[in-house]
């Protein structure tokens, strides 16, 4: 996940690029960069960190004219470097490109445009675009940029502007973002609406294979066989000062909402259909080496414990290896048993959890292969480790950990069937249909988004209250604890994350009216299970909240209230389930007042053990 703005019309593009960049360094910060045109030639200004860095080159070396594009990068191919973020420019030097997104086949067109006489100077997906566009520029920017984009598989945003077509700015987008701004004899293009909301409140939202060629005086829009569009004119809801949140109240909120573009982000080049298999390169595992595996050890802390936990569920499930699950902080004391052929996932959002990275070490240490599953680039997690699945989120800001999760539960699950699938342990008919329900995961992650308003209602029942539980079972247990989680910790609401099986053995004796049990019995092995404990804590009085699937017209009559999440297998639901739980942790929070980004006593990143 980047951020792309560009800017055409009378002022000087770097003032417009910088202050949309600004708005947009949620979604990357890690290098960035701005090129204009001006008389004639192409002006380029590039650093590596945050934008700040950007800001005190531009005063020492002022960038003028216009056209312009700035990026503010998340590193995803090649480490955060002045030569790997963008502007990306083409070898004559006359083209610059910026990009959100992911080039899939960008090795294979690396290798051809090289042969051709390219020249690559960066590790980056994205510095095929400007060397295509150059290949097939004969004048006309649009038509090279639309048969470069043909060449192309994968996501893009791209801005691009050439000295040689100093009066235009090409941009077109497949899954990555993309919004044209319209001002008065000047125009604008941005990842998202909250970067130009300062300049305008009038946008086209760009849609898939969509082109668009920009002048200061018109937008022409074309489908890629230039089939003209008509698009109506969208007006920006929100005032300028929500612009960096894109209107939404937190960026907790936000990122909630972010989910189903980022899974799309996640399953993008490694997951194409169910027939296809699975490619996970970061993984750096030999066939051969899958197969001789006989334990795999995943420690995690917080919410990626809790999809570590989701984790060893589904590779003894599919793979069929012994698997164990341990908390990063308790997994030193334990001493773990590390046998030849194991291998350490290790999964963090920042990968930079102190606790998490020690826990690394011991393991490597005893002899394990560490393959971690990580959101931020280059940390220090990703330098200790031999594999790197990285999750594509994109940066997460809110404390509370969101869309990392769930795309760290389908990332465990790409793992975990790509095992099956090399091992030969799961049959083709079942890796068949859990391929095509985690390629459904994005729509139906948008579907449960849509329903939020259903969530907020059982909110407004229950945040008053000073008790919870969370339960669940087998591969549900996990989410009923990182719901517990997400309410605890951004609303002080005290809840705890258990399994159902376990309530007769003590914590039913908490069960009174005024403690709400969210009780999760989706279709599956545990179905039945959950009906029997859900009618003990309703015989003693207890409210209860049940998540279960569309069209269950049983579990309604034990409970008090439902959130309903559409069908899906039961090894997948818990990528989805964790939508509602996190939006009901959002409004009970809400709705109590509480400041949700911040919460008290808690950081983003915990570098202490
Ligand atoms: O960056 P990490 O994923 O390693 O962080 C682990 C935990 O600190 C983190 O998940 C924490 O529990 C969150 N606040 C949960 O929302």
């Amino acid at each position: 996940m980047c951020g792309i703005v560009g800017y055409i019309g009378p002022r000087d593009a770097a003032d417009i690029c910088l202050a949309g960049l600004k708005r947009l360094e949620y979604r990357g910060y890690d290098s960035a960069g701005i090129a204009t045109v001006d008389e004639g030639e192409l002006h380029l200004r590039k650093v590596v960190g945050k934008l700040v860095n950007l800001e005190e080159v531009l005063q020492q070396e002022p960038l003028v004219g216009a056209p312009g594009i700035g990026h503010t990068r998340w590193a995803t191919h090649g480490k955060p470097s002045k030569t790997n973020s963008h502007p990306h420019i083409s070898t004559n030097g006359r083209i610059a490109v910026v990009h959100n997104g992911i080039i899939e086949n960008y090795g294979q067109l690396r290798q051809q445009l090289t042969a051709e006489g390219y020249k690559f100077v960066s590790e980056t997906d994205t510095e095929v675009m400007p060397h295509l566009v150059e290949k097939y520029y004969e004048g006309d920017l649009r038509e090279a940029v639309r048969r470069a984009v043909g060449d192309l598989k994968g996501a893009f945003a791209f801005g691009v502007i050439c000295a040689d077509s100093p009066n235009e700015l090409v941009a077109v987008r497949r899954f990555s973002p993309l919004v044209v701004g319209l001002g008065d004899g000047e125009n604008y293009i941005a990842s998202d609406m909250g970067a130009i909301r300062q300049e305008t409140d009038k946008v086209y939202v760009i849609d898939d294979d969509e082109l668009a060629l920009i002048t200061r005086d018109d937008v022409e829009l074309t489908d890629l066989a230039l089939n003209p569009i008509a698009r109506e004119v969208f007006e920006i809801p929100w005032p300028a000062e929500a612009a960096q949140k894109a209107g939404h109240k937190h960026f907790m909120h936000k990122e909630i909402h972010e989910q189903p573009d980022a899974m799309h982000s996640c399953l993008a080049g490694r997951l194409s259909s169910p027939e296809a298999p699975l490619v996970l390169e970061g993984l750096q595992m030999s066939e051969q080496e899958i197969k001789d595996l006989r334990k795999v050890v995943f420690t995690a802390c917080g919410t990626a414990y809790h999809a570590g936990m989701v984790g060893r569920f589904m590779m003894e499930n599919l793979a069929r290896v012994p698997a164990e699950v341990d908390l990063a902080a308790e997994l030193r004391t334990r001493d773990p048993v590390v046998l030849d052929n194991t291998l350490a996932v290790v999964i963090s959002q920042s990968g930079e959890t102190a606790d998490t990275l020690v826990a690394l070490r011991d393991l490597r240490e005893k002899g394990a292969r560490v393959v971690s599953v990580l959101n931020v680039v280059d940390s220090s997690i990703a330098r200790e480790s031999d594999g790197v699945v990285y999750i594509q989120a994109g940066p997460e800001i809110g404390v509370a950990s969101t869309k990392a999760y769930s795309l760290q539960v389908l990332t465990m699950a790409m793992i975990a069937l790509h095992f099956a699938e090399v091992r030969g342990t799961a049959d083709p008919a079942t890796i068949r249909s859990l391929k095509e329900a985690l390629l459904a995961v994005p729509d139906q992650s948008q579907e449960l988004l849509d329903r939020e308003e259903d969530v907020k209602a059982v909110a407004q029942h229950y945040y008053q209250m000073p008790n919870s539980l969370f339960l669940g079972r087998g591969i549900n247990l996990p989410s009923a604890m990182e719901g517990a989680l997400k309410l605890k910790e951004i609303s002080y609401v005290h809840a705890e994350g258990y399994s159902a099986g376990e309530m007769k053995h003590g914590p039913i004796a908490l069960v009174e009216p005024n403690l709400f049990t969210v009780a999760i019995a989706v279709a599956g092995e545990v179905y039945e299970k959950m009906i029997g404990n859900m009618q003990e804590i309703k015989a003693r009085s207890g409210p209860v909240i049940g998540v279960a699937n569309d069209g269950d017209d049983v579990i309604g009559d034990e409970c008090d209230d439902m959130i309903w999440v559409p069908p899906c297998p039961e090894l997948v639901s818990p990528i989805t389930i964790a939508i509602p739980l996190q939006l009901l942790a959002y409004h009970i929070a809400d709705l109590r007042g509480e400041h949700i980004d911040q919460p008290r006593n808690l950081a983003k990143t915990v570098t202490v053990e």
